[in-house]
């Protein structure tokens, strides 16, 4: 199958919502004026979600949900929250969910099943931490197994995320060849379209995106100018 690489902008806890509106305004203006034609998915903070005007297909989606419509989840929002503006994508499984918010598999299996009922977008990401890396490829092999555990691989609607945590924010990006035999391993359990994400940035996005098996990025650090973003994606237009 071919297709168009896919790029996806994680912010983090970064923009305000008046800076999220003025990114988008410049992401789809410039956009427009490359002629980029894919869609771009663009993960504001919860603030910031809001319904978009764009001439371009910028898809907003959130960083994180609850499963539920609505209730008592202090802190927290869900599907009431997102449908107010049109929302239909979600991350899940991010590390810095699992690790420093302690999300656990089985929380994030309930809340993927949770989003895939109600037809949502997925972008789930896997990864493993620096200590299974260096245990060699069956460790990393197991641990990415275990984080599929739950998981429909088989959603239509689903986008997978390699994210290496020790590449995560670091400025370590993983070697092409590192991407290219993980890769090849997620591709045997799930024929999902997968990106690569750490520290994915414009000297480097075009090296990454041309590994076989890569089907675009999750940039967190390097999508939070939108200049830069943009130059990551005119590199990447059109290519296959
Ligand atoms: P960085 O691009 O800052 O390494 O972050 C990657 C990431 O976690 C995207 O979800």
């Amino acid at each position: 199958m071919t297709m168009r690489k896919i790029l996806a902008a994680n912010f983090k806890t970064n923009h305000t919502r008046a800076s999220t509106r003025a990114y988008v305004k410049a992401l789809d203006e410039g956009m427009g004026a490359m002629g980029y034609e894919e869609e771009v998915y663009l993960f504001p903070p919860a603030t910031a979600l809001d319904r978009f005007e764009t001439a371009n297909d910028i898809r907003v989606g959130a960083q994180n949900a609850y499963p539920t419509v609505k209730g008592s989840f202090t802190g927290e929002i869900g599907l009431e929250q997102l449908e107010e503006f049109g929302i239909e994508t979600v991350l899940l499984g991010h590390s810095e969910r699992r690790h420093l918010l302690g999300e656990s598999q089985s929380f994030i299996a309930n809340k993927f099943a949770w989003f895939k009922e109600r037809d949502f977008r997925i972008i789930y990401c896997i990864g493993e931490p620096l200590e299974v890396r260096e245990e060699g490829d069956e460790a990393v092999r197991r641990y990415l197994v275990e984080q599929f555990e739950g998981i429909d691989t088989s959603y239509e609607k689903l986008i997978l995320a390699y994210e290496p945590v020790w590449a995560i924010g670091t400025g370590k990006t993983a070697t092409p060849e590192l991407i290219e035999t993980t890769h090849a391993q997620i591709k045997q359990l799930s024929d999902a379209p997968l990106l690569y994400g750490g520290s994915v940035k414009p000297a480097n996005i075009a090296d990454i995106l041309a590994v076989p098996g890569c089907d675009g990025a999750l940039i967190g650090t390097a999508s939070w100018e939108v200049e830069s973003m943009l130059s990551m994606l005119s590199q990447v237009k059109g290519q296959k």
